[in-house]
């Protein structure tokens, strides 16, 4: 696992999104698995804008959600399939027949999570996976005591999740849906590689359990800890609890894999006025 600080969330995303795009142009049948959440949305907006300003092609593109709310149709504005085809899927050139999500209304749901695993395999398995993190700890819908060699599958949602996601919800815990389809955390393990982005304060406690914490069902992003090759990018804010700040710095300063994306990193500092003097850097810990 490397961990990979940005100076603030728009850098973070920037930055995901680079790796993306890379990966991307490459091998432009890449199979992608992606992630909703409020922190993907700048991930989107910067591919987005590589697609039209840049010609980031997706025509060939492969993708598959982590999961879905069940009870919800594919048009309800708060499903999944409507994020990703607001943040993502209307604002580039990919042919919607090869993006996957689980389907959370069908009539057999365990059918349909073998359908969904069974077509992951069929696409040869997913090249790069996208995760953000819950507050539960939880990577996709894997919520505490997940499984840690589960597959696609119905889960119980915990409460501190519904009490997160309330916000889509009209701000009401008892209108989000209390089960979804997710993938499990053993189909994230087989991913080829994965990249787990999370940013903001408020984030800082889950991300060091599940960076430098014990592996443990309780919190599944620790999983990742086994994975053979996992990047972790915060933002300062969210890595404010780590203790390895200064090696994993150093890391993104030194190792040559990064040599590209420190150069095209801070794109959005460039583009302010020269006369702005920078922000005082956060303390760390400090509230946002
Ligand atoms: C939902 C998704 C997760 C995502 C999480 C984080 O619960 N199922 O895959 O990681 O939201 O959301 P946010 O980025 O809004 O904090």
């Amino acid at each position: 696992m490397e961990v990979i600080i940005r100076p603030d969330e728009q850098a973070a995303a920037e930055l995901v999104a680079a790796i993306i795009a890379k990966e991307l142009t490459a091998r432009p049948q890449l199979v992608l698995g992606l992630a909703t959440g409020a922190t993907m949305e700048r991930v989107y907006d910067e591919l987005v804008r590589r697609h039209r300003e840049e010609g980031l092609d997706f025509s060939l593109c492969r993708t598959f959600n982590l999961d879905e709310y069940i009870g919800l149709p594919p048009d309800d504005p708060r499903s999944y399939r409507s994020y990703m085809n607001r943040q993502l899927f209307s604002r580039v050139n990919i042919d919607l027949r090869n993006t996957h999500l689980p389907d959370g209304m069908a009539q057999d749901l365990q059918a349909e999570c073998r359908r969904y695993e069974e077509l992951i395999s069929d696409c040869g398995g997913i090249d790069l996976q996208l995760l953000g993190i819950g507050r539960s700890g939880h990577i996709g819908f894997n919520e505490p005591l997940s499984a840690l060699r589960s597959r696609t599958r119905e889960k119980a949602l915990a409460p501190t999740t519904i009490a997160q996601n309330a916000i889509y919800f009209g701000g009401d815990p008892a209108k989000v849906p209390c089960r979804a389809i997710t993938m499990g955390v053993g189909t994230i393990l087989e991913a080829h590689r994965c990249i787990l982005l999370a940013t903001g304060a408020a984030k800082a406690d889950i991300v060091a359990k599940a960076v430098e914490g014990p592996i443990t069902a309780m919190v599944t992003a620790s999983v990742l800890q086994l994975h053979p090759r996992c990047t972790v990018v915060v933002d300062e804010a969210a890595a404010s609890r780590l203790q390895g700040t200064d090696y994993y710095r150093w890391i993104f300063e030194n190792e040559p894999e990064w040599a590209e994306f420190r150069r095209s990193s801070g794109r959005h500092v460039l583009r302010k006025p020269t006369n702005v003097q920078p922000r005082p850097r956060r303390r760390a810990g400090a509230r946002r």
